[in-house]
């Protein structure tokens, strides 16, 4: 059943419909008793993964599936884990989501997907409906998408449309051409069946490592933060865990309608038509899922966190150097969790997740330039590493 979380209306659910029918407000996915069979124990039965939580998803006719979920959760601190996203078969948290969503897809008969992305969304999208035989189109904002999603959603099959202008507006172009009408399915984050996959990631780190202190988390369109919510929400009401974690939004500061307005203590964003930042993943001015987010952050007693390019760049240096290679957009995470823990809002006691969303090949150019020391043949090279050994 789907419900109108601004109206309350609720209607069968039917993939076409995307938002509301009475007030166009976002739908969101309920599941209204209680799956009889589901614990632990059962879930723990089948692969780490999406699908193991299958009881909890949409039933359908068929999986379309590459394997997504069950990334890991890496230790790198006392009570510091990072949740690394960049380990889904497209490198992105989106698989999750694509999963659910094209398998919906597919068994209503849709042949033709599209998105407006920042660049992941189109990677995934383009992969999952090459899988299962659909075609994809993408609307891309211009000479801010990443190379390695350029790439991805090339050798997908995807095609590529790109405009002048912002996220926001592709988004504006593909909701106003997609529906019944042309057999375009939408793969935004407005589909409430991306966010039924996408909440797996919470489901995962309770069956991990319980539920934590604070999740900490990148905020672009929003959907991702609304869906860990539902995760943790959903496992709550359904006693499968005993508490809520705190939740973190992080913005970058060119592009932070969320987290400013969130600050201020306003109950709308504060919308820019000019974002701009590094973490081209969430370069978004108006947010579409925004009422979603604020809700999750309320009810989490959440906190917002804005980072300056800098940080993040800096933040994704400390990342790589500990092993973990992750694209700008991610490293605001740990900028962010760096900020909360210098402010006190955070503490050191504390049990956190950061969510790494993506993977550093994602995002090439952002990566220290790469400067090799040259050799004349292989002597030479034995030479120099020799005296690099030597100076310690
Ligand atoms: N991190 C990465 C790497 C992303 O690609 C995105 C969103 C986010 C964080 C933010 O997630 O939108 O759910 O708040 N990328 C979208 C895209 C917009 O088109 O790939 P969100």
């Amino acid at each position: 059943m789907l419900k109108c979380i601004q109206c309350g209306y609720e209607l069968e659910a039917d993939p076409w419909v995307i938002s509301c029918p009475k007030c166009g407000g976002l739908l969101s996915s309920e599941i209204k008793r209680r799956p009889l069979a589901i614990s632990w124990s059962l879930f723990r039965t089948r692969r780490l993964g999406v699908w193991r939580y299958r009881e909890l998803l949409p039933r359908v006719r068929e999986v379309v599936t590459l394997g997504e979920g069950g990334t890991p959760l890496v230790k790198i601190g006392e009570r510091l884990w990072v949740k690394f996203e960049g380990a889904n078969p497209t490198g992105s948290f989106k698989d999750r989501g694509m999963t659910v969503a094209i398998s919906v897809a597919k068994g209503s008969g849709v042949k033709n997907v599209i998105c407006a992305s920042t660049g992941n969304t189109a990677a995934s999208m383009s992969a999952y409906a090459s899988r299962a035989g659909m075609r994809s189109f993408v609307v891309l904002p211009k000479g801010n998408v990443a190379r390695g999603k350029l790439a991805q959603a090339a050798l997908h099959g995807a095609i590529i449309i790109e405009i002048d202008g912002p996220f926001d507006l592709a988004l504006d172009a593909v909701k106003e051409i997609a529906g019944p009408e042309t057999g375009l399915y939408l793969l935004n984050s407005l589909n409430p069946w991306r966010i039924e996959g996408q909440k797996t990631l919470a489901y995962e780190i309770i069956d991990e490592i319980g539920v934590p202190d604070w999740v900490v988390l990148p905020v672009g369109n929003a959907g991702n933060i609304s869906a860990i919510w539902k995760g943790f929400s959903e496992m709550k009401r359904f006693g499968l865990s005993k508490r809520l974690p705190r939740l973190a939004g992080i913005q970058a500061e060119g592009a932070s309608p969320i987290a400013k307005a969130f600050k201020e203590g306003r109950d709308v964003p504060l919308f820019t038509d000019d974002p701009e930042t590094v973490a081209t993943a969430i370069r978004i001015g108006r947010p579409v899922n925004w009422a979603k987010a604020f809700r999750a952050l309320k009810e989490s007693s959440g906190v917002t966190e804005i980072v300056s390019d800098q940080e993040i760049i800096d933040a994704q240096r400390k990342l790589g150097r500990m092993g973990l290679g992750v694209e700008p957009a991610s490293a605001s995470s740990y900028a962010g969790y760096l900020r909360l823990l210098e402010d006190g809002v955070i503490e050191r006691e504390d049990r956190v997740v950061l969510v790494a969303t993506g993977h550093a090949l994602k995002d090439p150019d952002s990566s220290p330039s790469v400067r090799p020391i040259s050799a004349l043949n292989p002597r030479d090279a034995i030479d120099k590493i020799r005296r690099i050994l030597n100076e310690g």
